[in-house]
């Protein structure tokens, strides 16, 4: 039998030539996804928007607003600042705030007839609901029926100024 002999060089280039036609018919077979970098992809890709961290949200709300209830909210955030004004009204999980000519109160927004939420009426300074027509007081006593249970009120404190309400009950 003959015996070839190779160069370092030659064994090399033969190996590296077997290596590149192994490549090209694996490329060639069913598995071309295989063979294609992630730019030769032409489906677009969706731009990713950055977003807050939930923690970070500011919401002007700090405290708990339900079970034991005690909470501050910032007057100056978009979300509060019309409580500055006489008439305005919001909501806080299931606490109305409404500026009652001048006062700012904190009432349940539960009807404690049927339990529907809810509506200030600026210009009267009370609490009315759409359902079946209870009215409250800014202070939550029935002033109509057919509720015959008060609201529950919350203490309303003002702090930093009047810049900031606390909440508690
Ligand atoms: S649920 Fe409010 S009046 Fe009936």
């Amino acid at each position: 039998m003959e015996e070839i002999q190779l160069s370092r060089g030659q064994f090399l280039r033969q190996l590296g030539m077997s290596s590149a036609a192994l490549m090209s018919f694996y490329c060639l077979g069913t598995s071309m996804t295989a063979c294609t970098s992630a730019s030769d992809d032409p489906t677009p890709t969706t731009p990713t928007t950055p977003t807050t961290p939930a923690g970070n949200v500011d919401t002007g709300i700090t405290g708990s607003t339900t079970g034991t209830i005690d909470f501050t909210i910032d007057l100056t955030h978009k979300d509060f600042k019309k409580l500055k004004t006489e008439g305005e009204f919001t909501y806080v999980a299931d606490i109305i705030i409404a500026n009652a000519k001048g006062t700012i109160v904190a009432l349940s927004k539960i009807c404690t007839h049927q339990g529907s939420t809810i509506d200030f009426r600026g210009g009267t300074g009370d609490f009315k609901c759409p359902n079946h027509g209870s009215e409250f007081t800014s202070t939550g006593k029935v002033q109509k029926d057919p509720a015959v249970k008060a609201l529950q009120a919350y203490k309303v404190e003002s702090l930093n100024s009047g810049n900031s309400l606390k909440i508690t009950g």
